[in-house]
């Protein structure tokens, strides 16, 4: 039997003989040409987002945010190029630290993007803790990564999960709707969500009767909803998204509940659903950090360029994304395009300001934004501004040693 040829390795010896060649030539000089191809060459900028599947809609928004805040800025950053690379997570947790590593060991890219899932998330933060890449999650609003994981290569531009269900219980309590049913996603996300409703609807005086879910991406709701009929509560709350959310609206309504049982929830319900829910949307409430409507010459800018370049409305996944983009550039104009220069960008970063369509935020000292969360109503097909559920809101970095 013939022997597979094999490519043999260098030796240890070779390798430790070859290093010593380089510091004995002088590390200085023969590490000049590196640092002036990362100060001058293009900066690699990875997408990490989900362009198929049930968030695949959230993904093109991202990506088209990010891409409208650099071009807004003359299309560089710091001054240099970008060359852009992407990867398709399709929201699958399993793939997410192989997918992670394809952009930072691979294309070895300067930052990654992404993304929208909070399982996938988890993958990209253990690469992104492990390699130092710095990471801008345009979405993603899984707890720990701004909590007792959180780094300081890794900052949010979105939100986390419990932040806008953290306002959603007192208007309900408000309003009369004292006993509610739970449902969601069984995953990251959807029980991230029910912390945040569960502090501020108990705290309101409300009771949670039952806690359902099914399973991500599973869209069969037909079974729960003969439960939440049968169960006769004040009010339902909820957190979907994407495609799922406007199939959730639509057969709440098609099991008759659109008339009896208000619906409420985390404002990703009625984000780049409306068109396809139609009516089944009327009326329904939400808590999020931004509104289609806020009455903002910022937001109406943003909306007007956005629509004319892409031919479609943006939602608050273009806003996060476009708000990512802005970080991004504030950050490299700060190092001049070093983005080497980790300590000073990340000060950067961190200090950063954001102007955005959603109205001005600042980071938390554990990367997250602090933002107001807008109480919303569907009406006519548009998310209308009912008011301000909570100001200045921050997540509680629970754990986080960032200083
Ligand atoms: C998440 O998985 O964290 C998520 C996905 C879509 C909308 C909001 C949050």
């Amino acid at each position: 039997m013939q022997s597979t040829p094999s490519v043999r390795s260098p030796s240890r010896r070779l390798v430790l003989s070859r290093s010593a060649a380089l510091v004995g030539a002088g590390t200085a000089s023969l590490l000049l040409p590196q640092i002036a191809r990362a100060q001058s060459g293009k900066v690699r900028v990875g997408f990490m987002l989900p362009y198929t599947g049930t968030y695949a809609q959230l993904g093109v928004a991202i990506e088209n945010g990010v891409r409208m805040a650099i071009a807004e800025k003359g299309g560089k950053l710091g001054g240099r190029e970008i060359e852009w690379f992407k990867v398709d997570d399709e929201s699958e947790p399993s793939k997410g630290v192989e997918n992670a590593s394809k952009l930072v060991q691979r294309d070895k890219v300067d930052v990654l993007i992404g993304t929208v899932h909070s399982g996938v998330q988890m993958g990209i933060h253990k690469v992104a803790r492990e390699s130092g890449v710095l990471n801008i999650i345009p979405n993603a609003g899984v707890l720990p990564v701004t909590r007792a994981l959180c780094a300081p290569n890794v900052f949010r531009a979105s939100f986390t999960n419990s932040q806008p269900t953290l306002a959603l219980g007192k208007p309900m309590m408000e309003r009369g709707l004292k006993k509610a049913v739970w449902i969601t996603w069984k995953y990251a996300a959807g029980d991230d969500a029910l912390e945040g409703f569960k502090e501020s609807y108990t705290k309101a005086g409300g009771t949670i009767v039952k806690e359902l879910a099914v399973p991500f991406p599973n869209v069969e709701f037909q079974a729960l909803l003969t439960e939440i009929a049968a169960l006769k509560p004040d009010a339902v709350a909820c957190f979907f998204a994407g495609g799922g959310a406007a199939k959730f609206m639509k057969d709440y309504a098609a099991a008759g509940l659109h008339d009896k049982i208000p619906l409420w929830g985390s404002g990703f319900l009625t984000e780049g659903t409306l068109e396809a829910a139609g009516a089944a949307a009327e009326g329904v409430m939400s808590t999020l950090h931004y509104a289609d409507s806020l009455d903002t010459p910022r937001n109406k800018q943003f909306r007007s360029a956005y629509a004319q370049q892409f031919k479609m409305q943006p939602d608050v996944y273009a806003v996060q994304g476009y708000d990512s983009g802005q970080l991004l550039v504030a950050g490299a104009a700060a190092v001049k395009g070093d983005l080497a220069s980790k300590a000073a960008l990340y000060k950067a970063i961190e200090s950063t300001v954001v102007d955005s369509p959603r109205g001005k935020w600042t980071m938390s000292k554990a990367h997250n934004p602090i933002q107001d969360i807008y109480l919303r109503k569907v009406e006519k097909g548009d998310n209308v501004v009912v008011g301000v559920a909570a100001k200045a809101l921050a997540d509680s970095g629970a754990g986080c040693k960032l200083t």
